[in-house]
């Protein structure tokens, strides 16, 4: 069974994504870890961001694996733990132009349905339920108010060593919206058939719970 979740960044899907598969059994899959580990090795390799000869060779050789170690999920990028190294800010920085890349997708995408296709995940992303698995059993969009989210974003900032005003926040968001809506493939999209969950004024634990309840009702 495949639960996916998407939405912007900074509504709180990730949390909340990861506690569900908790409470559910099921297997978490950040796909959002995954579009930052691929801009991570472009980094490393300093390949050139765009569709070009470096990207395709440095695609076919890549190896990347998602692994639940107790409570934490480990980014292993060619055999080196990369969990924390992901969330740099130059990283943060690149992944939309990364990840808007045609031949990154197809790759990743590919991988995504090898890991789902034997067990039971909470996969999170941005086009989860439009392209990567339109038949998911039941299908999330997860959103909130642009100032909340931007609260949500300094606290992770802070964590970084990182100052940002709560007004420049806003417009990094809107202007990741913005590219990863109108992006040509996979854009940010609500699928028909999702369930909207406006995160602004839940907790954590009652964004968890709505969802869970949600997942009972139509799945038993
Ligand atoms: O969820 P996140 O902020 O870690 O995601 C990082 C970037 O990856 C974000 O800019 C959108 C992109 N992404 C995507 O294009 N498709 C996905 N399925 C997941 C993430």
């Amino acid at each position: 069974m495949i639960i996916a979740i998407d939405g912007p960044a900074a509504t709180g899907k990730s949390t909340t994504a990861k506690a569900l598969a908790e409470r559910l059994g099921f297997t978490y899959l950040d796909t959002g870890a995954m579009y930052r580990a691929i801009t991570l090795l472009i980094l490393q390799k300093k390949v050139q961001i765009g569709e070009n000869f470096a990207l395709i060779s440095l695609l076919k050789k890549f190896d990347l694996k998602i692994q639940q170690h107790e409570k934490q999920i480990l980014v292993i990028l060619n055999g080196e733990d990369v969990s924390n190294e992901i969330r740099r800010l130059d990283v943060t920085k690149y992944v939309s132009e990364v990840s808007a890349l045609s031949a990154v997708r197809k790759s990743l995408v590919k991988i995504q349905r090898k890991i789902a296709k034997d067990q039971n995940c909470v996969v999170e992303g941005r086009d989860i339920g439009t392209i990567v698995f339109p038949d998911a059993e039941v299908k999330f969009y997860v959103v909130a108010d642009y100032d909340v989210r931007a609260k949500r974003r300094l606290l992770d900032f802070k964590k970084l060593g990182e100052e940002k005003s709560i007004d420049e926040l806003i417009e990094e968001l809107k202007n990741r919206d913005k590219y990863d809506s109108e992006r040509e493939h996979s854009p940010l999209l609500k699928a028909n058939d999702a369930i909207e969950v406006d995160t602004t004024n839940l907790t954590i634990e009652e964004q968890v719970n709505f969802m869970f309840k949600k997942v009972k009702l139509i799945k038993g």
